[in-house]
C-alpha cells in the first residue's frame, strides 16, 4: 500500500545540490511561467510478482505517491559476469522494459516469458486496466519491448537461452495477439543470461514506425561483435473486404555492425533526421546514420566519456535538443549532442546519495532518472529541471521508492 508516508519521503532537494556543469550557462526562466510537464511516470518493480508503479507528475514537475498494479507475471534478474551472481541493480540489462503507445502500456515479465498490455485511463493516468492476458513470447528472458500505434504492433527482445526478436499485433479490445516466429539471435546464453554484455539491449521503432530497430550488445572480452537489427514492417493483405489494415514484421531482419561499436545499448531516434544516437557501454556514445531501406547502420561520430563504467541508458530531450546518458556505477548524468555525441555538460550527482543511474526519460521541461540503489540504499527517482536549455540541468527532487520497488526496479515510460 502507498501511504501518506511516501509523500513525506519525497524529499525536495536542498538548494545546495547544484548541478556542476561544464559549457554554456543560460538563465533560468521566471518562476511564474508555466513549464510543460508530463502526466505520469511509469516503471516496473521487476520483482516476483512483477508490478507497475505509476507516479503522478505535479505542475512543478515533481513526483508524488501513486499506484501499484500487478503486471500479471514475474520479473527476473540477470547474472553479472558469471552464473550465480545476481546483477541487480540493472537486472534486465536493457532499456525500454516498459513502453507506452497511445493510451496503452506494455511491460515485460522476464521471469514468466510474457509481455503484459494495459490501457491507461484517459481520466486517471494512475489507473491501469489489463487488456487480455499476458502474451507468451517464443523465447526466454524478454527484457525490452517496443510498441507502434500506427502498426498496432508490439515487438519484444529476448536475451535468455532462447534469444531473439518477435512481434505481435495488439488491439484495444482483445490485447496482444500471438507473437510471431522468433528471429533468433545467437547469444549462446543461459536463462537468466550472464550480462551485461552479449544480450539484447533495446528494441524501438523508427520515427515513421516503418522499421523495428533492435540493438544487440557484443562482448569485447570474447571478441563477439554486436549489431543493429532492422526489421521492416508492412501491411498484410487481408482476405476480408473492408477489414482493418493489419501490419506485420518481415520474416527476416537485416543486421549490420557500425564500425568502432562494441556494446551498443540505449538508443534514441533523433527526430527529423536519419540518425540514431546510441550509448555504447564499452566507451561512451555514438551517432549512427541509419539506412532503413538497406538495413544498414554506419558510425558518423563516436565520443569517449572519461571515467565511465558502463554508459547504458539514453534519453533525447526535445526541449534542449540534447541527449542525456546515464551510467549504473557513476552518479552523474552526461548531456551530449545528438549531432555528433560531443559532451555538452556533466551534472555531478554524488550528493544525492545515488551510486549511479539507469533508465531515464524526459517530458517537457523535466528529466526523470532512476537510481536503483543497491539493496541497502532505496531506489529513488531523480527529477531534474531542464527548462533553462542545454547545460542547465538542475536536480529538484529525489523521490523515494521505498515500499514500492527495490533494487530490481527498471524501466521508465512517461505519459
Ligand atoms: C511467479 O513465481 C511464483 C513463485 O515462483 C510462481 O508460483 C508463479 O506461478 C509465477 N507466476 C507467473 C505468472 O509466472
Ligand atoms: C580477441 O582479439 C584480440 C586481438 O585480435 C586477441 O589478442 C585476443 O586473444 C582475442 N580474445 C579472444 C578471447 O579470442
Ligand atoms: C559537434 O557539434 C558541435 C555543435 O554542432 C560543434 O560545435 C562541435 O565542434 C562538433 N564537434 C566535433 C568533434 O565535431
Ligand atoms: C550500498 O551503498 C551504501 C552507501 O554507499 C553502502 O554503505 C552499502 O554498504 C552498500 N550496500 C551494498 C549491499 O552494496
Amino acid at each position: 500500500m502507498i501511504t501518506a508516508r511516501h509523500l513525506a519521503t519525497a524529499v525536495l532537494l536542498a538548494q545546495g545540490i547544484a548541478g556542476s556543469v561544464i559549457g554554456r550557462h543560460q538563465p533560468t526562466p521566471e518562476k511564474d511561467t508555466c513549464l510543460e510537464t508530463g502526466t505520469a511516470v511509469y516503471l516496473i518493480s521487476n520483482d516476483s510478482p512483477n508490478t507497475i508503479i505509476a507516479l503522478p507528475i505535479g505542475e512543478d514537475g515533481t513526483l508524488s505517491a501513486g499506484t501499484i498494479t500487478p503486471s500479471g507475471g514475474n520479473g527476473s534478474v540477470s547474472f553479472a559476469h558469471k552464473v550465480g551472481v545476481p546483477a541487480a541493480p540493472d537486472g534486465l540489462v536493457s532499456q525500454s522494459s516498459i513502453t507506452i503507445a497511445g493510451q496503452h502500456l506494455f511491460a515485460v515479465n522476464a521471469g514468466s516469458n510474457t509481455v503484459s498490455m494495459f490501457t491507461i485511463s484517459s481520466k486517471d493516468p494512475l489507473s491501469l486496466t489489463p487488456v487480455g492476458s499476458p502474451a507468451s513470447v517464443p523465447g526466454e528472458f524478454p527484457n525490452t519491448v517496443a510498441a507502434s500505434t500506427k502498426n498496432s504492433l508490439a515487438c519484444v527482445g529476448m536475451s535468455g537461452a532462447v534469444a531473439g526478436i518477435s512481434c505481435a499485433p495488439f488491439s484495444a479490445k482483445t490485447g496482444l495477439g500471438r507473437m510471431d516466429t522468433l528471429r533468433g539471435v545467437a547469444l549462446d546464453q543461459t536463462t537468466p543470461p550472464v550480462g551485461p554484455t552479449d544480450t539484447i539491449a533495446h528494441a524501438f521503432f523508427s520515427e515513421d514506425e516503418s522499421t523495428l530497430l533492435t540493438m544487440v550488445k557484443g562482448d569485447p572480452d570474447t571478441n563477439k561483435t554486436g549489431f543493429v537489427s532492422m526489421l521492416p514492417i508492412s501491411q498484410k493483405a487481408s482476405c476480408r473486404k473492408g477489414a482493418p489494415a493489419v501490419f506485420a514484421a518481415a520474416q527476416k531482419d537485416m543486421r549490420s555492425t557500425p564500425s568502432g561499436t562494441g556494446v551498443l545499448f540505449g538508443s534514441q531516434v533523433i527526430p527529423g533526421t536519419d540518425t540514431v544516437f546510441a550509448s555504447d557501454a564499452s566507451f561512451g556514445a555514438v551517432v549512427l546514420k541509419v539506412d532503413l531501406k538497406a538495413g544498414k547502420a554506419t558510425t558518423l561520430s563516436a565520443q569517449k566519456i572519461d571515467g565511465q563504467s558502463a554508459t547504458c541508458w539514453s534519453a533525447f530531450v526535445p526541449a534542449t535538443n540534447t541527449v542525456f546518458v546515464s551510467d549504473v556505477s557513476v552518479p552523474r548524468l552526461v548531456e551530449m549532442s545528438p549531432k555528433n555525441a560531443s559532451i555538452i555538460s556533466i551534472t555531478e550527482l554524488a550528493d544525492t546519495g545515488a551510486s549511479g543511474f539507469i533508465d531515464l526519460k524526459a517530458s517537457g521541461a523535466f528529466l526523470y532518472a532512476l537510481a536503483p540503489g543497491n539493496g541497502t540504499v532505496d531506489p529513488m527517482i531523480l527529477v531534474l529541471d531542464i527548462s533553462g536549455g542545454p547545460a542547465t540541468a538542475k536536480p529538484i527532487q529525489m523521490f523515494d521508492l521505498k515500499g514500492m520497488a527495490g533494487v530490481n526496479a527498471q524501466g521508465m515510460a512517461i505519459l
